[in-house]
């Protein structure tokens, strides 16, 4: 690190840490304890994990002199990295009471001024630099989650509270007609190259074959797929993959996550509002989208497809910074929306090398039963979100923001 990269690490430091602490100013500490379902980490914890993060991984490395706060955070705040140590069991996270929120605060503070220090000590350290640019986009993905968690912790609460009462939500203007363009195919690079971070299941950049197809100019709008389940989509068995057709017989699932039984109202971080019809579909599993897709006479892009449509397409609008905090513009863009399901399984690029170490654990390890999603969604910073990137869930997984872009053969 230069005097330069230095400086910039540390603001780059102090920005995605308070953004973590300002997302929790509309909350109650009472708020921030509570595990709504597994999947979901409590407010509390998603702040202490990402702090263990850089101790275990940073501090303790790198830091001979760091003293930890308290011993006991390093099982508490684990998640899965067996190779570190025994770890709280995840489904129980919601018990923590204690440490308090004031606490857990005061732990972010302490290691904020080790991490400080240790960046200004080690100038021209690279492989230092790249350790705490990871720790910082492993921060932002669980800024996303604690947004997507709290989300599904309040919608569970009979009085439906806002997340944010104030927040934005504006009526999305008309989408236009759908249109499909046609994608570059044949052999093709996929994969993130060396230039900008990118996380090691981006990585090798590699040819992959791309059959002639053409992939849709915007999102599936919550309008075209009202009109899905009118059409008793959840209800005819030959729309849906075998695992799907039993996951809507078990759930008894007959809309999105968060839609009300009359399928007029859905649960926003702004509590509960009318169903935007012009405004992306958003928490549907795999198996929704891949139903949808049959029905509408299409399928699922693959992730190279998307990739290669996405390269085209600039980031825009921040709708994370912006406050808007809801699936309500920018229905056009690739980025920033919802996550879009793709028809790839989640498994390794040819030649795929894990992180040394215990960050070997990041990725790797979950590449087995689980979808590839792209494109970020309106709770991922922009900073955080680029064509290349591969994000994961389980085909029945609807907590997060899901929705659904076409494609079709030519
Ligand atoms: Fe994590």
């Amino acid at each position: 690190m230069t005097n330069r990269t230095t400086e910039a690490l540390a603001e780059r430091y102090r920005r995605v840490r308070a953004l973590s602490l300002a997302l929790t100013e509309t909350l109650a500490p009472e708020d921030t304890v509570v595990q709504s379902m597994p999947d979901v980490s409590p407010t509390k914890w998603h702040l202490a994990h990402v702090t263990w993060f850089f101790e275990r991984f940073v501090l303790q490395a790198h830091a001979p002199s760091y003293i930890r706060l308290n011993d006991t955070y390093d099982f508490l705040f684990n998640s899965y990295y067996y190779t570190a140590g025994q770890m709280h069991a995840r489904p129980r996270r919601g018990l923590l009471s204690r440490p308090t929120f004031d606490e857990i605060v005061h732990y972010r503070q302490h290691v904020d001024e080790a991490m400080l220090r240790l960046i200004e000590q080690r100038q021209g350290d690279g492989k230092l630099e790249f350790l705490i640019t990871l720790g910082l986009n492993h921060e932002q993905q669980h800024q996303e989650l604690l947004l997507t968690d709290i989300k599904h912790v309040l919608s569970c609460n009979p009085i439906q509270p806002a997340f944010d009462p104030e927040l934005t939500v504006p009526e999305s203007a008309s989408p236009g007609e759908l249109t499909f363009t046609e994608g570059p195919s044949g052999v093709q690079p996929i994969g993130a190259d060396a230039k900008g971070f990118s996380f090691d299941n981006e990585t090798p950049r590699h040819d992959a074959l791309v059959q002639p197809h053409a992939i849709a100019d915007r999102l599936v709008t919550n309008d075209e797929y009202r009109a899905f389940i009118e059409n008793g989509g959840y209800r005819k068995s030959e729309l849906w993959l075998s695992d799907g057709w039993a996951a809507v017989n078990e759930h008894g699932w007959h809309a999105p996550l968060y839609w009300s039984e009359d399928h007029k109202m859905e649960f926003t971080l702004a509590g509960p509002r009318y169903v935007d019809g012009n405004a992306p579909v958003t928490h549907v599993s795999f198996y929704e989208a891949d139903a949808y897709a049959r029905w509408a006479g299409a399928r699922l892009p693959t992730e190279f497809e998307w990739e290669l449509a996405a390269r085209e397409n600039p980031v825009k609008g921040n709708l994370l910074e912006s406050g808007l905090l809801q699936t309500a513009s920018g229905i056009g863009q690739f980025y920033g929306d919802v996550w879009e399901w793709t028809s790839s399984p989640y498994t390794p690029y040819p030649g795929f090398k894990p992180l040394a170490g215990s960050l070997g654990e990041y990725n790797g390890k979950f590449m087995s039963n689980q979808m590839t999603v792209r494109g970020g969604s309106c709770v991922t910073s922009t900073d955080h979100i680029r064509a290349t990137y591969r994000s994961f869930f389980y085909p029945d997984q609807r907590w997060q923001f899901l929705g659904i872009r076409l494609a079709r053969e030519t």
